[in-house]
């Protein structure tokens, strides 16, 4: 295995926001094979409870983004936080979400993953076991489709108004939505790895605390 390719990908996958190109159209193939990629991803049980609602369409993309945009009152709050704080890199990462908010509906792709279950008054086992089966594959697809030359961002805030969404694209009422995942062909292809905690600083051997 190229591991040079590899952790290339794996360390430069940032969340797009600025840099999507919103005016060129992605395949239905591409997507497609993204999402073959994906269902690789592990599952509890190999249940494969999943199931992926590809929105392209421009009138259900725009009511998607209204509703994402309801919630954005809550990037607001963040970056206002951040800000009183003198957290600049944080300030920045939510004025950036809200600018995004305002052009959502024109990313030509809105991709909501999906599980079946729900996780009112769910133990931890259930919670983990559920949220397990889908987020594995849905950062596979991101993967895939970094590598493509297309961009992503996991996004949650419409999920406020996950049920008026399930309305909207038909999801029956067994079914969770994750996240919602715009797509899109970036402008350029260089990213660069984030900033974060040291690793040493987070890890533990053996025994909580003891590095
Ligand atoms: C669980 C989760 C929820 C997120 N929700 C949103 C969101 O609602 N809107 C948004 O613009 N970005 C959202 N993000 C993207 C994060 O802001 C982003 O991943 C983070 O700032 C780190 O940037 P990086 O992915 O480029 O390293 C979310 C990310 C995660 C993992």
């Amino acid at each position: 295995m190229d591991t040079n390719a590899t952790d290339l990908l794996l360390t430069t996958t940032r969340a797009v926001r600025r840099r999507l190109d919103l005016e060129r159209p992605v395949p239905r193939e591409l997507i497609e094979e993204c999402l073959r990629i994906a269902i690789q991803a592990p599952t509890g049980g190999n249940s494969q409870g999943w199931r992926w609602v590809v929105v392209t369409d421009a009138d259900v993309r725009l009511k998607l983004a209204e509703l994402y945009r309801s919630q954005a009152g809550i990037l607001e709050q963040m970056r206002k936080r951040a800000k009183d704080n003198g957290d600049q890199a944080t300030e920045r990462v939510y004025q950036s979400a809200i600018d995004f908010a305002e052009v959502l509906h024109k990313v030509p792709v809105l991709l909501i993953p999906c599980i079946q279950g729900r996780v009112n008054n769910a133990s931890n086992p259930e919670v983990a076991g559920l949220y397990g089966s889908i987020i594995p594959a849905a950062w596979s697809f991101m993967l895939a489709a970094r590598s493509r030359g297309l961009g992503t961002v996991w996004t949650s805030i419409h999920l406020a108004k996950e049920k008026e969404a399930a309305e909207l694209l038909g999801i029956p009422d067994d079914f969770i939505q994750v996240a919602l995942i715009p797509v899109a062909y970036t402008k350029g292809i260089d990213f660069k790895p984030a900033k974060r905690t040291p690793v040493e600083e987070v890890t533990y051997w053996d025994h909580w605390g003891d590095n």
